[in-house]
């Protein structure tokens, strides 16, 4: 499968260990697949991907608390939930995870070479420490092969998130391109349903006229108070750790534009 940004192979991880970081992607829409990649998906999806029919007409069931709490035992779903939609190869949220091992940490990622990546990371970093006999095993911290909405519209509909962070999506500037980009009209009102009440959104790219863009796209829906991005966010804090994307732009020092949103309560009643 021809991948978006990720041009990294996949690793050979031992089934075992993606079973033990992998959320399966139960739900696989055509609408998002053909967006990305546009062609449409074969209707002969392989059974853990689920259906291609739209999610009213399969009679879908998104995930429950104890199915999730059946496939990860060592998992505590109860902590407030952060997602990194567009994770990439999963460094920033393997450093925020071990930062904060009171949040539970979620990578989202179309790309599946990525997301193996990822995983190879987490399960190295937790053999050398429980090797090291130093500090107890990261399982605050999942991913998802998946896309962004699906994620939000179908797999979790039933699972309030906490923070969502958005860091470096691929810009697609052509305007016949829009709608592949991860932050849109339809991304914005899936998060009003699915963030807590004074939930946080928080977006950084590289280029400007992204940045303007998330600012515009954000501000149409009135569920959304702009806030200045400093150290009073909890999610700041993330932020003192660099993604791989980031490194490599910092060595070419270029600027960052961060926007942050909260969710107002009164979004939450209508
Ligand atoms: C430029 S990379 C940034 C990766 C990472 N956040 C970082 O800062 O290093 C953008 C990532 O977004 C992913 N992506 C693009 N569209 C997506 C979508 N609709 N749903 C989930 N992931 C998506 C791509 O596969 C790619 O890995």
């Amino acid at each position: 499968m021809k991948v978006v940004s990720c041009r990294l192979k996949s690793k050979v991880i031992p089934k075992q260990t993606l079973k033990e970081y992998l959320i399966p992607t139960r739900y696989h829409s055509a609408f998002a697949y053909q967006n990305v990649y546009q062609k449409p998906l074969k209707t002969t999806a392989p059974a853990e991907q689920g259906a291609t029919l739209p999610v009213q007409q399969q009679q879908y069931k998104p995930y429950t608390k104890t199915q999730l709490a059946d496939l990860f035992p060592a998992v505590n779903f109860s902590l407030p939930w952060v997602i990194e939609f567009g994770t990439g190869t999963g460094e920033f949220l393997i450093a925020a995870a071990q930062q904060h091992p009171n949040k539970l940490f979620i990578g989202v990622d179309v790309a599946r070479p990525c997301i193996e990546r990822a995983i190879a990371k987490i399960a190295s970093l937790n053999l050398k420490l429980q090797h090291e006999n130093k500090e107890p095993r990261v399982t605050n911290l999942l991913f998802y092969n998946g896309f962004a909405l699906d994620f939000l519209q179908a797999d979790f509909i039933h699972f309030p998130l906490t923070e969502v962070l958005v860091n470096f999506p691929d810009p697609w500037p052509k305007k016949r391109h829009h709608k592949r980009r991860i932050i849109s009209t339809p991304f914005i009102t899936a998060l009003t349903q699915a963030l807590v009440e004074g939930g946080l959104l928080i977006t950084v790219t590289d280029v400007a006229a992204l940045y303007e863009y998330h600012l515009e796209i954000i501000a149409i829906n009135r569920a959304w108070t702009a806030l200045s991005f400093d150290k009073n966010l909890p999610a700041y804090d993330y932020y003192r750790f660099c993604s791989r994307y980031e490194q490599k732009n910092l060595a070419q020092t270029k600027q960052f534009f961060y926007t942050a949103h909260r969710l107002t309560a009164l979004s939450k009643k209508l």
